[in-house]
């Protein structure tokens, strides 16, 4: 096992932290390649306990539209506002690399978040999803619904040390083009490229039966609000190159980046559901993601710009307010385990 040698040596490291008296994750872990790693096998898993939660929570995670979507028969489990499901980003049950996944994202939390200014457990960034990619509401941490997914990622985390500094996690970065998005190039990819699945009204399909779907929606009344990851034009831009059409990876793109940018840019384009009090998002305005869609922003850039580039100046006057403030973390990308802060 490649592996193994890795995991002692992190192992040895992180007890050598511990005994330094470092607080936290450790700072100078291995790195542990997701795209080299072999997920675990769901049908591997015991009846134990902890089995059945690691069961539920791949249900959850893999059917959300039918366990806790808007249509479930008892009103009080109707957790999520849309019928996706998580694995409709997370692809893969959060098992593919650079589709935000959740292989060693136990071990990252508890971290701080730009997002709510504040250090989030495992447990509040699962709810953040609820909340803005499920456009619903926040499970309560002691439900069984809660451990279950926890529990979920937990099994999917296991052997990968905590706080290793993750390669494949999150989204791979596109090369920015430097201008703004080009709107009608966008709209030409999504018909030629996107439109046989998610529609050409982008609505998706729905499953044969049940609540789920069979093509996810891209923008509508069902899809994610605006408050979520998806919803940042560099975000989904990253995304669609390194994993859409679906079978697509990030080691074969079929997108360039100038059609991936374009593309992104018409799906944010369109309406969505709108999330109440996003003024409170990232306290910090500094530390706010530069193509995050709503404001209020610090850098005196316009809407427009922050949502459809072109992003160079807004990085750079961003960089420039942070340093004469003396603020940290200015301008991250806010994107998952494969962010640049998740190593500091
Ligand atoms: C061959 C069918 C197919 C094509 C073509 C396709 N997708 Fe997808 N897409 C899917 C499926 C299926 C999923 C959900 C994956 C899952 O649940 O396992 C998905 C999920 C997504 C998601 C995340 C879920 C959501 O609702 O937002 C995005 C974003 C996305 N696709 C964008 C695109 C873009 C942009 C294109 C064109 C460049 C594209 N897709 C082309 C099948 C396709
Ligand atoms: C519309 C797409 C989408 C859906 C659906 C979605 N997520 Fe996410 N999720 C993201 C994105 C994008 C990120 C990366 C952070 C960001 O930019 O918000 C993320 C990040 C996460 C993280 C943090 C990962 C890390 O490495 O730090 C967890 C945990 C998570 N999601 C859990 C879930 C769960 C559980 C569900 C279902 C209840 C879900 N997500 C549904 C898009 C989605």
């Amino acid at each position: 096992m490649k592996y193994s040698r890795l995991i002692s040596l992190a192992a040895t490291l992180c007890t050598v932290t511990l005994m330094a008296g470092h607080a936290g994750p450790a700072t100078k872990s291995v790195d542990i390649d997701l795209t080299q790693w072999t997920p675990p096998d769901i049908a591997a898993v015991t009846d134990d306990p902890f089995g059945k939660l690691v069961n539920y929570g791949y249900a959850l995670f893999t059917d959300t539209a039918n366990e806790l979507g808007p249509t479930v028969t008892d009103p009080v489990r109707r957790f999520a506002g849309n019928n996706l499901s998580c694995q409709n980003c997370h692809l893969k049950g959060g098992s593919q690399p650079y589709a935000m996944p959740l292989m060693g994202a136990w071990g990252q939390f508890p971290r701080y978040r730009a997002r709510e200014g504040a250090v989030d457990i495992l447990e509040d960034r699962i709810n953040g999803c609820m909340e803005r990619s499920m456009n619903g509401r926040a499970l309560a941490l002691a439900s069984r619904e809660m451990k279950a997914f926890s529990s979920y990622v937990r099994w999917l985390s296991l052997g990968i040390p905590d706080g290793a500094k993750l390669v494949g996690a999150g989204t791979l970065r596109i090369r920015e083009p430097a201008r703004a998005a080009d709107l009608g190039h966008g709209a030409q990819v999504f018909s030629q490229t996107c439109a046989a699945c998610h529609g050409a009204n982008g609505l998706g399909q729905r499953a044969q039966t049940g609540a789920g779907y069979r093509f996810p929606p891209l923008w509508g009344p069902d899809s994610y609000n605006n408050g979520a990851g998806m919803s940042r034009l560099l975000t989904a831009a990253a995304y669609a190159r390194h994993n859409m059409p679906i079978g697509t990876t990030y080691a074969a793109p079929l997108l360039t980046d100038e059609e991936a940018y374009d593309v992104a840019a018409y799906i944010i384009g369109q309406q969505r559901p709108e999330k109440a009090n996003l003024d409170e998002d990232f306290p910090i305005r500094l530390q706010k993601p530069i193509d995050t869609p709503y404001g209020p922003y610090a850098d005196g850039f316009s809407l427009e710009q922050h949502k459809f580039g072109p992003f160079g100046p807004i990085r750079a006057k961003v960089l420039e307010l942070a340093a004469t403030s003396q603020t940290p973390r200015a301008g991250g990308s806010d994107n998952g385990s494969g962010d640049s802060d998740r190593a500091q």
